[in-house]
């Protein structure tokens, strides 16, 4: 065929985990013309999913060497106007199974898009028997290495303007994270990493929070959680212990895989944030605070783990002004990130910090944990300029509740058939395990 009349194809992929359906379809592309790839970037991919395994430049050597393929472009979006309008193509080409489901709406806008200049969609028999998904979801049961799952966090927070983390203390609630989702729109809403609490690990061994709970045994409950899951953990390090200490702790978290450590610039004997000024919180000097970052960015072996100062300075009642003051500090002794705490039922002085926040000239990533002022969504924290959202503690304290009816109801009723109702069916919990998912898969 004349090179100049050559139609032009163009197939819109994120090719992660690639597979004979892939291919087919580039094939199939190659029969009609000159096959352009859009590939979906790690952007586009993380606003609808997961995070891809692989970042958009290795996806896309991939994709170029595959034969067929003419060039690669990225797709910033999963709308394919953008690119459509540029390119012109005389052809779209994807698998039919977009017919149904989330992608119908796109798949319509493509064939809208495509009829201003006569170009048209051409839809393959989508490959059976093979899929992302199923692929997906047998790379989780291999799991993942450590690296691998350290460095993700940066990854998410590098990739999306927010996300969000949920507390575990065990290997059950573990699971939950790693497999709980809700499909919104052409959406998949899951969550990002889990929070190692020492709040609910603390509570989950009946002991209280004031760092009694020794590194040694907060290892364990990592342990238990990373042999069944793969995203990534942040570790609540609470004051950050002895400095000497710091270091072994830091580098056994990044040998296990953990992500980075929050401390909080507290001293004395730690007592919960949640308790406010009802309990005495004695802050540390915020100079001297600065230097155990400095001190403590020089531990760390791997350069994607991360250090995170977290601030007190609301939780003890000295203001949303000593907070800032702090944060620039610490900023500048190297942290990776700020965590704003507050106990305040309204958002307001977290949202004063965030609007004053927003003004400095260097910034990192701004986590917030919204328990009290709960009413708040994850998408007005995004618009205030908050990057992670923390659900610190609920979990643990959703479980609780319900233990304690049951234990109530058994002792008033002298039996177990009243307490049914607060329990799973044992068909249930003996599958469980086995089916991973917590009936949340
Ligand atoms: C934790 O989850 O242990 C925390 C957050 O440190 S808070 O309990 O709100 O202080
Ligand atoms: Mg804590």
């Amino acid at each position: 065929m004349n090179m100049k009349c050559k139609k032009t194809v163009y197939v819109a992929m994120s090719a992660d985990l690639v597979h004979p359906g892939h291919l087919n379809i580039i094939k199939e592309g190659a029969k009609l013309g000159e096959v352009t790839v859009g590939l979906l970037t790690d952007e586009a991919i993380a606003s609808y999913k997961r995070l891809p395994y692989m970042p958009y430049s290795q996806r896309k050597e991939v994709v170029e060497n595959i034969k067929g393929v003419s060039r690669v472009i990225p797709q910033v979006t999963l709308d394919y106007r953008p690119n459509l309008k540029k390119l012109k193509p005389d052809y779209v080409v994807h698998g039919d199974d977009w017919r149904m489901g989330v992608q119908r709406e796109t798949r319509k806008q493509v064939i809208e898009t495509l009829k201003k200049w006569g170009g048209k969609l051409v839809e393959p028999e989508y490959t059976r028997n093979i899929s992302s998904t199923a692929l997906n979801n047998a790379l989780k049961e291999i799991g993942t290495t450590p690296d691998i799952r350290l460095r993700r966090f940066r990854r998410l927070i590098e990739t999306k303007p927010q996300i969000r983390g949920i507390e575990v203390h065990n290997g059950i609630t573990g699971l939950i994270v790693e497999h709980v989702s809700v499909t919104k729109g052409n959406k998949r809403e899951e969550f990002d990493f889990m929070w190692l609490s020492s709040l609910t690990d603390s509570t989950a061994k009946g002991k209280p929070d004031t760092e009694l709970v020794d590194s040694t045994s907060r290892f364990n409950t990592i342990h238990e959680i990373l042999e069944i899951t793969t995203k990534p953990i942040i570790y609540d390090g609470d004051t950050g212990g002895q400095a000497e200490h710091f270091p072994y702790l830091v580098r056994t978290l990044e040998r296990l895989g953990v992500s980075g450590v929050i401390i909080e610039d507290k001293q004395g004997l730690k007592k919960n944030s949640l308790f406010g000024t009802s309990v005495a919180q004695h802050m540390a000097d915020p100079r001297l605070f600065s230097e155990k970052i400095r001190e403590r960015k020089k531990a760390q072996v791997t350069p994607d783990f991360l250090i995170i100062a977290r601030l007190e300075s609301m939780i003890a009642g000295k203001g949303v002004a000593d907070a800032l003051k702090r944060a620039k500090m610490y900023i500048d002794a190297g942290a990776d990130g700020i965590m704003v705490h507050s106990k305040e039922k309204s958002p307001k002085e977290v949202l004063e910090f965030c609007k004053e926040y927003k003004k400095f000239k260097r910034r990192v990533p701004l986590i917030a944990v919204p328990t009290t002022y709960d009413t708040i969504t994850e998408k007005q924290l995004e618009k205030a300029g908050v990057n992670v959202v923390i659900y610190a503690n609920h979990l643990l304290r959703s479980a609780y509740p319900a233990m304690l009816k049951t234990a109530e109801l058994i002792l008033t009723h002298g039996r177990a058939s009243e307490v049914a109702e607060y329990c799973m069916p044992i068909s249930q919990i003996l599958t469980l395990i086995e089916r991973k998912g917590n009936g949340a898969s």
